[in-house]
């Protein structure tokens, strides 16, 4: 959070994009966390599992984002949400792809698009285990 925090001004609107966010138990947290330093929150989460991001859209809806706050659901892969999403031309302070980027397909690929996609000065958070 400080890294972000740090960056980025707390009167700027801060925007996420999770990629493969599932139920979203990681960005919750991280949503959680930056309400209570940003007033207003651009949360885009990318997966293509409908039941998965239903269950997430549930958990966001508990936190009471005020007006200034926005939430984007895209149900599929990354690859069809960059092709077609226009939110996919945006720019985001903060990237998050845990446990997902082995179904993305190449992962260098995966990463030069997400990078394409940050801010300048923007943080991402890629999770991936050894041996998958
Ligand atoms: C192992 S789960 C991790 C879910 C969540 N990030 C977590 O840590 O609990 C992998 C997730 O990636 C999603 N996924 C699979 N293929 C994908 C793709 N091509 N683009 C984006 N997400 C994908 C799955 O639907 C699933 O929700």
């Amino acid at each position: 959070m400080k890294r972000l925090t740090d960056v980025f001004g707390c009167g700027e609107e801060l925007s996420l994009l999770g990629v493969g966010v599932g139920e979203g138990p990681h960005e919750f947290q991280i949503l959680k966390s930056l309400q209570s330093h940003y007033s207003s929150i651009c949360n885009v989460a990318v997966d293509p599992n409908e039941g998965m991001l239903q269950t997430f859209k549930g958990r966001v809806a508990t936190l009471n984002f005020d007006d200034k706050s926005s939430c984007h659901w895209f149900t599929g892969p990354l690859s069809q949400f960059v092709a077609e999403s226009p939110l996919a031309g945006n720019k985001f302070n903060l990237i998050s792809s845990i446990h997902s980027l082995y179904y993305t397909g190449d992962f260098e690929t995966t990463f030069t698009q997400l990078a394409s996609m940050m801010k300048d000065k923007g943080l991402m958070i890629i999770v991936c285990k050894n041996g998958r």
